[in-house]
């Protein structure tokens, strides 16, 4: 079965080798022919082949779904109040981690389930059409393994985060911790895992810390990908880079070594807008990575502390507003940026044999994000073929 969505103004393709020779390969009066889960053909209209039934997208903008690499959306509770006090000049420093720990810990598994349902839905509504979640409000060895059991239930990129923060049950000995996460709670959460992550950061891990269960994940054939720089500046985004991580997250407070560290490295760097919002942070200016030659991925960080949004096009308009990025380089960010944070080329791009993942909008241009902000421009959503 193929469908040919005809009549497109503006096609975001992501491939550079088509259309107007930018990372984003624009192509305008556009079609897109769609054969089950894939893109069989892009191209102008006018040579569009023939399908089994045509789609009329009336000049809109249509670009690849959004790629969420960044997420924790296995958790229980609401910390509303919390954020409110933010808003009224308190700092954010990582405590209430362990309130969504405690409600975590102590909800039922089909209630977990039910909330990242929830969560999911609303990401795929947003034009997210893959995502990543972690584990990390579980932080015993049921608990994590629990969690992402339930996050497995939902998408691939499933990420093992034992090492969020030192649980208040442990914190009289945090070595023991370490140990824990790096040995037993690592063996019974590599199952249902692809990627490993440690906070490395004030108040969190140290580099050391970061190191050792991070090498303890590489032997058990996980992939490294750390939270660092969100909250003071370390050692962290320079030890992504030396253990080849797929990514370095957050990155606030990157220097100028850790950004060439970035740029002579594999390491993207993955940028949450979302946080800086939620935890009234200074903006880091996109522009130091940006220009300096750095892959960087925009994602969301769902999660119920420090950036409960599932909304992308939001994250967009912020960090077009106010992290420095152009239109263009931020919905690259949120796809291919995404895409490549967590080492996929079937998805963030819209070419010949990639899934057929896509985003119609109720508009002429991808600008639309930024410039209409809050506004819901998304008209379709379609996951492998199939409109949502
Ligand atoms: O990515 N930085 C650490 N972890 C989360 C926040 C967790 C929380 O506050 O619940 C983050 O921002
Ligand atoms: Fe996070």
């Amino acid at each position: 079965m193929t469908v040919l969505y005809d009549d497109i103004g503006e096609l975001v393709t992501n491939d550079p080798a088509v259309g107007d020779g930018s990372p984003l390969g624009v192509l305008t009066d556009a079609a897109l022919l769609v054969d089950g889960d894939r893109i069989a053909w892009a191209g102008p209209k006018n040579a569009a082949p023939a399908a089994d039934r045509r789609v009329d997208c009336r000049g809109a903008s249509v670009l690849p779904g959004f790629v969420d690499s960044h997420a924790h959306l296995v958790f229980a509770g609401d910390r509303s109040a919390e954020f409110a006090t933010r808003m009224s000049g308190e700092p954010y420093d990582g405590g209430g981690i362990a309130t969504t720990v405690a409600a975590t810990r102590a909800a039922p598994t089909e209630a977990l389930a039910a909330n990242v349902a929830r969560l999911a839905t609303e990401l795929r509504r947003s034009g997210v059409t893959t995502f990543e979640t972690k584990s990390g409000y579980g932080l015993t060895t049921v608990d994590e393994r629990r969690s992402l059991e339930i996050g497995r239930r939902f998408t691939a990129e499933t990420t093992f985060l034992g090492a969020h923060v030192v649980p208040p049950d442990h914190r009289g000995d945090r070595d023991a911790y370490v140990r824990l996460v790096a040995g037993d709670m690592l063996a019974a959460c590599r199952e249902h895992a692809r990627w490993i992550d440690v906070f490395c950061d004030r108040g969190a891990f140290d580099v050391d810390e970061a190191r050792y269960i991070l090498q303890a994940g590489l032997d058990a054939d996980l992939t490294p990908r750390l939270h660092a720089g969100q909250l003071a500046p370390g050692e962290g985004i320079q030890l992504a880079v030396e253990l080849g991580a797929a990514s370095v997250d957050h990155c606030t407070y990157a220097t100028d070594v850790d950004i060439a560290a970035l740029a002579a490295g594999g390491t993207v760097a993955t940028l949450l807008p979302g946080a800086e919002f939620s935890t009234r942070a200074d903006w880091p200016d996109a522009r130091r990575f940006l220009d300096a030659g750095v892959t960087v991925a925009l994602a969301t960080d769902c999660n119920p502390g420090s950036s409960y949004t599932t909304n992308m096009g939001f994250c967009i308009a912020v960090a077009v507003r106010d992290m420095g990025f152009t239109p263009a380089e931020a919905v690259w960010s949120a796809t291919a940026g995404g895409a490549r944070a967590l080492r996929r080329d079937d998805v963030g791009a819209l070419s010949t044999g990639r899934r057929a993942d896509f985003i119609r909008l109720d508009a002429p241009s991808y600008i639309h994000f930024a410039y209409r902000p809050g506004v819901p421009i998304i008209g379709d959503v379609v996951v492998g073929g199939v409109s949502i």
